[in-house]
């Protein structure tokens, strides 16, 4: 069974999408670069092992992401999974992770990576948007495409109500995607990813409108 640590910074609804999806996975930990962060609680309550390691605490990026990288080790991660981690991976870390790890970045990537992306589709005049599941490299949300929920901007929307249907969208693409991973649909490959054994060229994608 495929091991799975979630990383986050905040809410965690994302992480506990994933942990009400039953995954064939098993979420052996959460770590939270923030104390205060509730998604932490939502890990205690479902008796998920916890690990908080400040990056305040660490000289620089490669220290703390050291920290992080063996507490990886010591659950025998094969899945990381960020889930509102509000932090710049180091390019050695990410390396270390490579095609074991992915994100969920509230947009239809390759368009607006980075942040405020609800507000930047509102000033472009963008009539879709969404979110994109990808893996993670060293490059900021850039990693290849797994998945993507596609949404379409109403006359009425602002930053606030695009933010909240963007995220049901997230809780139903990101635990399926998860689930692939778990289950051998997506596999990675050093040639690229795979779906159903077939070289995957595109996202897949989920519409609602
Ligand atoms: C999500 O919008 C996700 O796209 C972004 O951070 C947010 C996390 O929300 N990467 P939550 O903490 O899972 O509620």
């Amino acid at each position: 069974m495929i091991k799975i640590a979630v990383l986050v910074s905040g809410n965690g609804s994302n992480l506990q999408a994933l942990i009400d999806a039953n995954l064939s996975g098993q979420i052996v930990g959460v770590i939270s670069n923030k104390p205060e962060a509730y998604a932490l609680e939502r890990a205690k309550k479902a008796n998920i092992a916890t690990a908080v390691i400040e990056h305040k605490q660490y000289p620089n990026r490669e220290a703390f992401d050291d920290v992080m990288h063996q507490q990886l080790l010591d659950w025998e991660v094969d899945l990381v999974i960020l889930a509102g981690f509000m932090r710049i991976l180091s390019e050695k870390f990410v390396k270390a992770w490579e095609g074991k790890m992915i994100n969920i970045h509230p947009s239809l990537l390759p368009n607006y990576k980075g942040m405020h992306t609800h507000q930047r589709v509102l000033n472009t005049g963008d009539r879709l948007h969404g979110c994109t599941v990808h893996y993670v490299t060293a490059e900021l949300d850039a990693g290849q495409a797994l998945a993507q929920g596609v949404l379409q901007v109403g006359i009425h929307d602002d930053a606030v109500s695009l933010a909240s249907r963007v995220h049901v969208l997230e809780h139903l693409i990101y635990p399926q995607v998860a689930e692939w991973i778990c289950n051998g649909t997506v596999i990675y490959t050093d040639q690229g990813v795979l779906f159903k054994e077939q070289p995957l060229l595109e996202p897949i994608q989920f519409c609602k409108f």
